[in-house]
């Protein structure tokens, strides 16, 4: 006799399972870090690890605005050390970078991202930068964690089958109700998990720990929290300074990208006099994110992605795009009725797959939109790709299409043995309640709203967009049970004071620099318009591409010039608005390869980072992140 049912999950042992990766598989050749090795301290204490890194456990109250609360948050904070030594004349500080999420891992994304950033950034023989980042609260190897499933794997795989079984919220009011109901269930069990959940909020994230290393306390700051960061100061600290100026408050330098923009606006607008140098880079519409129904001003621009993306294959032709055909007629709206009576077909007849491996897989048209719209915040890497495994999708062969389901990890596979084994790493991405602590706690309050409201909430993000619309309805709707509320929230305004380059108490040493693509699938242009046009002095730089992030998306000479020269001298230069790329997403005669990223520093980071993209197109991801 089995121990377990007949309908198990293959990769329940594997990080797949729960949608998230584990650490050995993200970056190739660097070993796994113990973390316990590390002792937890009040004081910024770094240690050795994953060969070229650094790592401290910082230890921060739970509760900064009640003080005979002793709890403690354990914060993984990672940096990747600048190539000169910190007494070295042209040592810049630290920049602290966000790959956003909500619910994103930075220990996760340094591994990946960091040498990129760090070639980005610098300017070599002039300014050298450590990058630094961090898990969130409820994330990755930070303290507390967030666990609604206290553990168990069977149960978690339980929530994600009968979520998927349940179908798309545009299946109608039955499938809303029911989803409702499974949110319930799961808002319950969180609520079982530990008061600490109503303390994720992004507040403590970023601002606090640069606080922590600060010796004066900000205007901003309440009563109890001066005094505590007094007590705190008075510790020794090595403070974190901007090169050029010492003596004054320690001040932040930044990259906040897609979600991580929101925890850069919420910095800048609370803590104005502390911002150094501040980039954000696919900008989220901070009103739209905290209040109102939320979410619906991110995908504006996703479906005119996907019409370039057709428009791009019927152009490029048979040779380069397996979805065109020598004998189209009508280019694009050829493929695209191909496509749409394909996915029509889809939605009406489901397809059971069965792969060699024993698992099997029921593909829907919803798991092929997803597909696609995962697809859009890569298109360098992911288009032809795309259009390969459509095409052989569409032309009868559904394994890949089935093996690249099983892969995003929304959807288990059924199998009848129970490989339930040792399950050794935090999982660091796309864990549902780290996403939700922050989504939740950070919005309004939607726990009252019934049916009909979800049902108009979900006919507005598919309106939006076609290809996402549907996903993107489920991002908010754990909400609708989500039973902590938080002890305090900002909710703007979300602005700041003119910028002042000879600092000034309370003003931002710099304008901030909003970095967009023409066309992002997640964070569209207009709301980092919208965003810059609140910030005096603040610009936009468009990056003349498609996908998620300018900096994380494409490799371009141009907007590491800007980056790296604003963050030497404060200044967002006045000539440049737009950005072109070295590479389109149909381009033969340009591989990324040897679309060297800068002039006069080595290429390798850029390289291995957007090729590393490939592999991760069609990961289970977080909905505003660059992982
Ligand atoms: C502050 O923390 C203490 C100790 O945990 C607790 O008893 C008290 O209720 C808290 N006060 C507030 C206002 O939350
Ligand atoms: C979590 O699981 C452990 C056993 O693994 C059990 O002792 C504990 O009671 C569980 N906690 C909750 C809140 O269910
Ligand atoms: C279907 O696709 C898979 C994976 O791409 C490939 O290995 C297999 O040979 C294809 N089968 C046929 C019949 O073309
Ligand atoms: C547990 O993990 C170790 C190390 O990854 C592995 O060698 C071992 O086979 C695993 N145990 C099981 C039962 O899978
Ligand atoms: C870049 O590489 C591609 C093939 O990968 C080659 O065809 C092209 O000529 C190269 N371009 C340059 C500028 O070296």
């Amino acid at each position: 006799m089995r121990p377990c049912f007949l309908l198990l999950l293959s990769r329940c042992c594997s990080s797949l399972a729960f949608t998230g990766v584990g650490i050995s598989s993200l970056a190739a050749g660097i070993d796994p870090f113990d973390w316990d090795t590390i002792t937890p301290s009040d004081d910024l204490e770094y240690h050795d690890c994953y060969e070229q890194y650094k790592c401290a456990r910082l230890q921060v109250p739970l509760d900064w605005l009640n003080e005979t609360d002793t709890r403690v948050a354990t914060i993984a904070m990672i940096k990747l050390p600048a190539l000169v030594p910190d007494d070295d004349p042209t040592f810049g500080g630290s920049i602290f970078f966000n790959p956003g999420g909500p619910g994103g891992s930075g220990v996760y994304a340094m591994l990946s991202l960091g040498h990129y950033l760090r070639t980005t950034v610098d300017k070599p023989g002039r300014r050298h930068y450590e990058i630094v980042s961090f898990d969130p609260r409820g994330i990755g190897y930070t303290l507390p964690a967030s666990d609604c499933f206290n553990g168990s794997l069977v149960s978690r795989d339980a929530f994600i089958l009968e979520s998927r079984g349940n179908g798309p919220l545009t299946n109608g009011d039955h499938s809303i109700a029911y989803s409702l109901a499974i949110m319930g269930a799961f808002g319950q069990r969180c609520s079982r998990a530990g008061d600490a959940m109503a303390f994720l909020r992004k507040r403590d994230a970023a601002a606090r720990k640069q606080n922590e290393k600060g010796r004066a306390p900000e205007v901003q700051d309440s009563e109890d929290e001066r005094d505590e960061l007094k007590k705190r100061s008075a510790r020794k600290r090595r403070p974190v300074e901007l090169h050029d100026e010492p003596g004054d408050v320690p001040r932040l330098q930044y990259i906040g990208f897609s979600y991580g923009t929101i925890l850069g606006n919420y910095f800048a607008s609370m803590f104005p006099g502390r911002v150094g140098r501040l980039i954000l880079d696919g900008v989220c519409d901070v009103e739209d994110y905290s209040t109102g129904p939320g979410w619906l001003a991110n995908t504006v621009d996703t479906d005119e992605i996907f019409d370039t993306f057709i428009e791009g294959c019927a152009a490029a032709g048979p040779e380069v795009c397996a979805l065109a055909r020598e004998s189209d007629t009508h280019g694009a709206s050829d493929i695209r009725c191909r496509l749409d009576r394909f996915l029509l077909d889809l939605d009406q007849r489901p397809k059971p797959v069965l792969l060699d491996s024993g698992d099997a897989v029921i593909v829907t048209g919803e798991d092929v939109r997803s597909l696609i719209g995962l697809t859009l915040y890569s298109p360098l890497k992911g288009f032809k790709i795309l259009a390969k495994e459509l095409d052989s999708f569409i032309s009868g062969n559904i394994t890949k299409m089935a093996v690249l389901v099983l892969g995003l990890g929304a959807m288990p596979a059924m199998k009848d043995a129970c490989p339930i084994t040792n399950v050794t790493e935090p999982q660091l991405i796309g864990k549902i309640e780290s996403q939700n602590a922050v989504v939740c706690i950070d919005g309004d309050d939607v726990t009252d709203k019934d049916v009909p409201w979800w049902r108009k909430y979900v006919n507005r993000q598919v309106s939006t967009s076609s290809v996402f619309g549907a996903e993107w309805a489920t991002i908010r709707l754990p909400c609708s049970s989500w039973r902590f509320r938080p002890k305090w929230q900002f909710k703007g305004p979300f602005t700041t004071p003119e910028p002042d380059p000879s600092i000034k108490s309370g003003h931002p040493a710099a304008p901030i620099l909003f970095l967009s693509n023409r066309l992002d699938p997640v964070t569209p242009l207009r709301a980092a318009q919208a965003m810059a046009a609140q910030h005096p002095g603040a610009r936009v730089i468009i990056q003349e591409a498609m996908g998620h992030c300018a900096i994380a998306s494409a490799p371009s000479r141009c907007t590491k010039r800007a980056v790296a020269d604003y963050f030497e001298s404060g200044v967002i230069p006045l000539d440049v608005s737009a950005c072109s790329i070295e590479c389109g997403p149909w381009d033969t005669s340009c591989s990324l390869d040897n679309a060297t990223m800068t002039d006069d520093v080595d290429s390798q980071a850029a390289v291995s980072w957007f090729s590393s993209r490939e592999e991760r197109i069609w990961r289970k991801r977080s909905p505003l992140g660059i992982l």
